[in-house]
């Protein structure tokens, strides 16, 4: 999700009110700090940003994969600036799905003059596609994808400055967001919809939802609608995406905060006061204007209905009258992804990125075992969720938030994860976002987007931004990769080692930190790494939402884009490029892995319709020629 979307006063400008911290600048101890590591691709190459590369000049580096012949089944292609999708040579890609495409029949095509109407607006493939998955039942390819926000001057064209009108146009914005689940299917002309498929199913921000796991009905979570605090409405700005070996898709809500607000000045309990400036919750809200029209979103009528999103929601995508569960074990943060793999002794290992400048990153250990064919509808309910601690020497520890730990109930842990957090001196990261597990080898990745407030002020929970460790620059307006690799190889450990894959850069603005590692050059520059899966091959593929503006610090980076990365080598390569003003987001492929789907999120161009017509978030079919499989 972008920045700066469309809201009255952004999320940066409302933390930097709230929050003023004077500046503390010393660019040397990043150099000083990112050049005294070893990682596990070795010395130089892991960290080749420091004084090799001031010396020397990162260009004229010829680290070891430089020699090696790539991993990649594609020729690397260049950055973009124009409004469409390029792919290598020996590849195609096609539109699988836009927003406002019909589910059912009888469901208008989308009307480029209104955006559609509100009361279909829940029948047709939603806004702003993130992160998907796809699942194969009964032998038919169904995809969950979420559908993270509105772009409210693009959904509303007929309101001024897309400010909604009335409790209609609240409903359409409402009726746009969350999943679609959709049947897909390739025919002779590619990939497209099955409408009126039984598993066809638009979830959205008016769904009932079943809370689950220890806060559930807790007292923070009722409301007057719902006094068992166990039944809610909606789920919200469905952001990364998690799939468990059990077959069932892991939507996680990120942004929340933003769609609630107060038309008078909400009575708080001090806990709960202090909640809503954590998680930035504001009287004014994003812009959506919900609590003007309807009154659930109103945080003076019902201050509790906040606590109710910021979880991870589990969904059957087999059954489409299933109702979706928010599992509370799995922490209120602002979720970007949920990552799940299994421990070798059989235990389900969710790793889980807090998105916002200076929060955690965490992960879920289950009690139990998963056994295939067994009884999976407690797995995600009990358990114990852990935050990250990063040393300078590249060890690592996950910190169980317990009782005993935070002097919180378990309930208040998991409704305020991030004030537990913080309790335990959890380290503050430069905006997790995805995690990817590698399949065949024993570590995982977190994307840490950018950060401009690293070693600039606290996070709003008042801890300290150091520079160092996994975050090694100040005001870091490009991003790293942190990999880890879990003590034993085994994902539910306590202790790990960690290393940078890659810190982006721009070596032809910047020496020193700035210009990246030297697994970055002049023919793979990027920004702002986000999205992230790794298939199975190994291959770690990279999709961004950074700045693409083409200059100054981002000069030559280029349109949002997706690079496949080599775990081994730290080779990486960029092998997608989206329209002008999208980000990448969203990846999963066919059944047979001669597809892959990639989601195109908030085009500034009237992408894929042409000239005059409303810009789409959509998800294209990548495939290559051959139709060989696809990575
Ligand atoms: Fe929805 Fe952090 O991206
Ligand atoms: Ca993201
Ligand atoms: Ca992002």
């Amino acid at each position: 999700m972008k920045d700066d979307i469309r809201k009255p006063i952004s999320a940066d400008a409302w933390d930097e009110i709230n929050f003023p911290r004077p500046a503390e600048n010393d660019f040397d101890r990043v150099v000083e700090r990112a050049i005294s590591r070893r990682g596990f691709l070795g010395g130089a190459l892991a960290f080749g940003s420091g004084a090799a590369v001031m010396s020397a000049g990162l260009l004229n580096l010829k680290p070891a994969w430089a020699q090696q012949t790539s991993r990649f089944a594609f020729e690397p292609i260049p950055t973009a600036t124009d409004n469409t999708v390029h792919v290598p040579e020996g590849y195609s890609w096609q539109r699988l799905a836009s927003w406002g495409d019909p589910l059912f029949s009888g469901v208008p095509e989308l009307d480029q003059q209104t955006g559609g109407a509100a009361e279909d607006a829940d029948k047709v493939v939603g806004e702003n596609t993130d992160g998907m998955e796809l699942f194969l039942i009964d032998g038919r390819q169904v995809l969950a994808v979420n559908q993270e926000y509105t772009n409210n001057e693009v959904n509303l064209p007929q309101a001024d400055k897309g400010t909604p009108r009335d409790a209609s146009d609240v409903l359409k914005l409402q009726n746009l967001q969350g999943v679609t689940v959709m049947e897909i299917a390739e025919g002779a002309d590619g990939w497209s919809i099955v409408k009126d498929s039984p598993f066809n199913r638009r979830i959205t921000h008016n769904t009932p939802m079943r809370i689950s796991g220890p806060a559930a009905g807790h007292d923070l979570l009722k409301t007057a609608a719902d006094p068992t605090g166990t039944r809610s409405l909606g789920t919200f700005n469905n952001c990364g995406s998690g799939k468990t070996p059990w077959g069932t898709y892991l939507t996680c809500e990120e942004n929340f905060n933003g769609y609630f607000g107060a038309t008078a000045e909400p009575q708080l309990s001090a806990q709960v006061a202090a909640g809503y400036e954590r998680y930035g919750i504001a009287a004014e809200g994003w812009g959506y204007d919900y609590h003007k029209w309807d009154e659930r979103f109103d945080t003076s009528k019902n201050p509790n209905e906040p606590h109710r999103a910021g979880w991870v929601v589990e969904i059957d995508p087999s059954d489409a009258s299933s109702t979706p569960i928010k599992r509370t074990a799995l922490g209120r943060i602002k979720h970007e992804n949920a990552a799940t793999t299994l421990a070798p002794d059989g235990r389900v290992v969710v790793y889980l990125g807090d998105d916002e400048r200076g929060e955690f990153l965490y992960k879920f250990v289950s009690r139990d075992i998963y056994v295939p064919g067994g009884d999976t509808s407690t797995l995600l309910d009990i358990g114990q969720l852990y935050v990250a601690k990063f040393n300078d020497d590249m060890t690592g520890a996950w910190v169980a938030l317990t009782p005993a730990a935070t002097g919180m109930s378990e309930a208040e842990i998991l409704i305020f994860s991030r004030t537990a957090a913080s309790k335990v001196g959890a380290t503050t990261m430069d905006r997790p976002e995805w995690v990817a597990v590698n399949p065949v080898s024993a570590e995982a990745y977190c994307a840490l987007t950018n950060n401009k407030n690293r070693g600039v002020k606290t996070n709003a929970g008042g801890d300290a931004q150091p520079v160092g460790g996994p975050n090694p620059r100040e005001a870091n307006n490009y991003g790293q990769i942190v990999r880890w690799r879990p003590a034993a190889g085994d994902h539910a450990a306590e202790s790990f080692e960690w290393d940078l894959y890659v810190m982006a850069g721009n070596p032809t603005v910047h020496e020193g930190p700035n210009a990246g590692s030297s697994n970055i050059n002049d023919g793979n520059l990027f920004n702002s790494p986000d999205g992230m899966a790794i298939d199975t091959t190994g291959v770690l593929w990279i999709q961004t939402d950074g700045d693409d503006s083409n200059e100054k610090d981002f000069a030559g980076q280029g349109n949002n884009q997706m690079l496949a990365g080599d775990p081994v080598t730290g080779r990486i390569e960029r092998f997608l490029t989206g329209p002008k003003g999208s980000e990448v987001t969203g990846l999963c492929w066919s059944a047979d892995r001669r597809t892959m789907f990639v989601g195109i999120q908030h085009p500034d161009a009237p992408f894929p319709d042409g000239d005059g017509k409303l810009p789409r978030s959509s998800i294209v079919a990548v495939k290559r020629n051959d139709n060989a499989l696809v990575g």
